[in-house]
């Protein structure tokens, strides 16, 4: 037997022992729980940036899925009526400016889920980073999202780097157009991850 193939054989015998150790019990979906230990130390980092959503114009970046078929006196002017529901490929730049230079992208749905008159979207986004440390990495933001000028919203979880993330983002429009929906946000977030 030649050094290569002796090789291949022990790799797939290794690949054996760790898919019968680590696979199910043959019938269940799961494999049995167990305490870990976790890290005494979290990481926390700090990011800064600005996304730009754009309904208006030939190449949006937020269009509208659907939104239900009623005619009532809080849809006539009103560009997020109860139940629409858009989806966007938003692009993140490190200023206000949208020719500044961008550093990732939030990728998601967002609704309109008030029955009332204040304004409120569920925002549910990826938000991916494509530049630097975090190139890659993304973290998820799923949370109500009133639409006032500064917020409050939730990182509930993440990839690559931010794997387990937990935090918190400070959302702040710095541009909004009442008229056709086009916002600049900038969001401060910090982020614990492992
Ligand atoms: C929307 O509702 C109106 C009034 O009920 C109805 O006439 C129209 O056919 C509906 N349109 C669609 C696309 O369902
Ligand atoms: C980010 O990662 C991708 C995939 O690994 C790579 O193709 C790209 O060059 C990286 N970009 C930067 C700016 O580091
Ligand atoms: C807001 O959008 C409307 C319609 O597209 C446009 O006419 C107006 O100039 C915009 N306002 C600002 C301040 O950009």
């Amino acid at each position: 037997m030649s050094n290569k193939s002796t090789m291949e054989t022990m790799i797939f015998a290794w690949l054996l022992v760790i898919l019968t150790t680590t696979s199910p019990v043959k019938g269940k979906y799961y494999s049995g729980s167990h305490k870990i230990d976790v890290p005494t130390t979290i990481t926390e980092t700090h990011l800064h940036f600005f996304l730009h959503d754009t309904l208006s114009g030939d190449n949006p970046s937020s269009v509208l899925v659907t939104k239900p078929n009623r005619t009532t006196a809080q849809e006539n002017n009103n560009i997020v009526p109860f139940g629409a529901v858009f989806a966007f490929d938003d692009p993140l730049t490190e200023g206000p400016d949208p020719n500044s230079k961008v550093i990732g992208n939030a990728r998601g749905l967002y609704a309109s889920i008030s029955r009332g008159p204040d304004l409120t979207l569920l925002f549910n986004g990826d938000l991916e980073f494509t530049s630097g440390e975090f190139n890659g990495s993304s973290i998820v933001v799923v949370c109500r999202d009133p639409l006032v000028l500064v917020k409050e919203m939730a990182v509930v979880g993440g990839r690559g780097k931010f794997k387990l993330a937990k935090g918190f983002v400070l959302n702040n429009a710095v541009y909004f157009n009442t008229t056709n929906g086009d916002a600049i946000l900038e969001w401060h977030v910090t982020v614990f991850h492992v």
